[in-house]
């Protein structure tokens, strides 16, 4: 009897595994940014082809959905092709197809999943689902060569906020989270407030640059004993504070208000972050997602690290935002482990971490 394309692709699956050099096609398009990429063995990167809708978004002061699925459309097919002729393969050399199935806008990630599948049942090869927060963390893997589980993570990206044990490669506890928003909303909603614009993360990133900001938002910490946060006390305090000063025909020192938001935004992560890697006795805190090029919250980790015996690592800051060598990474992990994705599999704006 002729084999079903699934018991094909758990067969081809199963050779890739004794495979030495194994070349994974990665498509990512969660959000703003459509990206493929060709990652080898899991940490070298081909080519990491991005393309930003960065300013098609801005004049809408934040990612219209609708917006980003069309030039998602538009831009994934010359993309992928860019991206292969850079790693200077064809689709015959390519032994996988990798996606990032979840968390995301739906109809963003429907393209690339899309496009994926296409690929995956075009060619014969093997689909490979992946957690685009996970992906976030495998960013790592490819700018630290000797990085292995276990260790902590700390995420800190547009859509979520968490202090992740990663205890192997596809295997993570969460010890806390935000109980509300995420801290890249956070920047973003600040950013809008004192009239920076989108997206609000670089831009606060540059004014509070050098500054030290002294004005106090949240005297109090709700979750003190836990390793979850809260920003939305945090950014309501910040838009109290404006409208105040604006109420009162007050001149706003913006310089300062973005430093002293950012203080209490990366203190309220990063000294957790030092507490979980003691309590776990794990010497190496990571860090991940768009947050992480955040240049105080990359220092002052840094300098608590130092303080106490932790080393402090972080992907360079193209790899921070999204793109599609992480996805490549991390399916790389995952084709060792788990059996590959049907053709069924669709698109999760959300998907659990653990
Ligand atoms: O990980 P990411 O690219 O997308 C999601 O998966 O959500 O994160 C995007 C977030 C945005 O909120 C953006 O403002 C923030 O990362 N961001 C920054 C910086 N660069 C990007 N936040 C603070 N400082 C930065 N330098
Ligand atoms: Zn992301």
């Amino acid at each position: 009897m002729e084999k079903s394309f699934d018991e094909e692709m758990n067969e081809k699956i199963g050779n890739l595994r004794n495979q030495k050099s194994v070349k994974i096609l990665a498509i990512e398009s969660s959000c703003d940014e459509t990206s493929v990429a060709v990652v080898e063995n899991g940490r070298k990167v081909l080519s990491n082809v991005i393309s930003s809708q960065i300013e098609i978004h801005t004049r809408f002061g934040g990612v219209v959905p609708e917006i980003a699925s069309r030039n998602h459309i538009l831009a994934i097919n010359p993309i992928l092709e860019e991206a292969l002729k850079k790693a200077k393969c064809t689709l015959d050399d390519i032994d996988a197809i990798a996606v990032t199935q979840g968390a995301g806008l739906v109809g963003a990630l429907l393209v690339g999943v899309t496009s994926a599948k296409a690929l995956s049942y075009a060619t014969q090869k093997p689909l490979i689902a992946v957690n685009h927060i996970k992906g976030h963390i495998a960013a790592n893997f490819i700018a630290h060569e000797n990085l292995k589980p276990p260790f902590i993570c700390l995420i800190t990206s547009g859509g979520h906020t968490a202090i992740v044990k990663v205890v192997d490669y596809n295997s993570f506890k969460m010890l806390g989270t935000t109980q509300d928003d995420a801290i890249g909303e956070a920047f973003d909603k600040v950013a809008r407030i004192v009239g920076l614009g989108y997206p609000g993360g670089p831009k606060i990133d540059k004014m509070a640059k050098g500054k030290k900001g002294t004005i106090e938002f949240v005297k109090h910490d709700a979750f003190e004993n836990s390793f979850d946060v809260s920003y939305s006390g945090l950014k309501t305090a910040v838009i109290n504070y404006v409208h105040q000063k604006q109420q009162n025909g007050e001149e706003l020192d913006i310089p300062n208000i973005c430093a002293s938001f950012e203080r209490e935004a990366v203190e309220m992560l990063t000294k957790k972050a030092i507490k979980a890697a003691l309590q776990e006795n794990l010497k190496t805190i990571v860090l991940a997602g768009g947050v992480a090029a955040n240049s105080y919250l990359r220092e002052s980790l840094s300098q608590l690290g130092k303080d106490n015996g932790i080393e402090i690592l972080f992907p360079p800051i193209e790899l921070c935002g999204d793109n599609a060598a992480m996805i490549g990474s991390l399916a790389y992990y995952n084709l060792l482990s788990e059996e590959p994705a049907k053709l069924n599999m669709t698109a999760k704006p959300s998907i659990p971490l653990e």
